[in-house]
């Protein structure tokens, strides 16, 4: 994996996508950021981050990371010459599911995701909702039979977490493992 896109949106638990940005950044991954405006603000909500300032901090250690602008339908990653490897949503919001799995490309974020649908790209959406309904359940069929990976935030006990890190890094784990790159970040099972 060279480049991988990261979409953040208003669904609960952007702390699971800040972890990942570390994370493959770490590995010297090219990383884009596209978050959606109430991303933004439930972000702020739950953790107390300011995406921005987030961002403008990581990029001083790391220089393969980029913001995009949500609006930007111009940006080099809206096209499919554009050769970006994964693209991975999380947490993605009903909403969002919704419009990836009904084609619609309004934004940067849904449109990637459906660059990543017509090139046959990895595309890995972590929903988070519960309960699901039937219109939930059944965007989610559409997509994993196009071949996405529908991988909920739903951490296991298995490993005996101790701490909210481990329970996050269980998530990010299984996205890494999902995406095949190397990661410590949980014990594997018969490890
Ligand atoms: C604090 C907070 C938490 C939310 N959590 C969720 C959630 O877990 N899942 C979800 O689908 N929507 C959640 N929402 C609602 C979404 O933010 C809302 O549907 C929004 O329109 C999603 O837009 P987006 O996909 O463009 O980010 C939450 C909203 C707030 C304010």
């Amino acid at each position: 994996m060279n480049k991988i896109v990261v979409g953040i949106t208003g669904a609960s638990g952007s702390i699971y996508a800040k972890r990942l940005v570390e994370e493959l950044l770490k590995k010297n991954i090219y990383t884009h950021i596209i978050c959606t405006d109430t991303g933004k603000k439930v972000m702020k909500y739950e953790t107390g981050i300011d995406l921005e300032q987030w961002v403008a901090e990581l990029s001083k250690q790391y220089s393969q990371l980029r913001l995009e602008d949500i609006n930007n339908l111009f940006a080099g990653i809206a096209s499919g010459s554009n050769k970006f490897d994964a693209v991975v949503i999380l947490p993605c919001s009903m909403g969002t599911l919704a419009e990836i799995s009904n084609g619609l490309a309004k934004n940067l974020l849904c449109r990637v995701a459906d660059v990543a649908l017509k090139e046959n790209r990895r595309l890995v959406i972590v929903p988070r909702e519960t309960p699901f309904n039937a219109i939930h359940l059944e965007n989610m069929l559409k997509l994993s039979r196009l071949g996405v990976t529908i991988l909920p935030a739903m951490p296991g006990f298995y490993h005996m977490p101790e701490t909210m890190e481990d329970l996050i890094d269980f998530v990010v784990g299984k996205i890494l493992d999902n995406l095949s790159i190397e990661n410590i970040l949980f014990k594997k099972w018969g490890n």
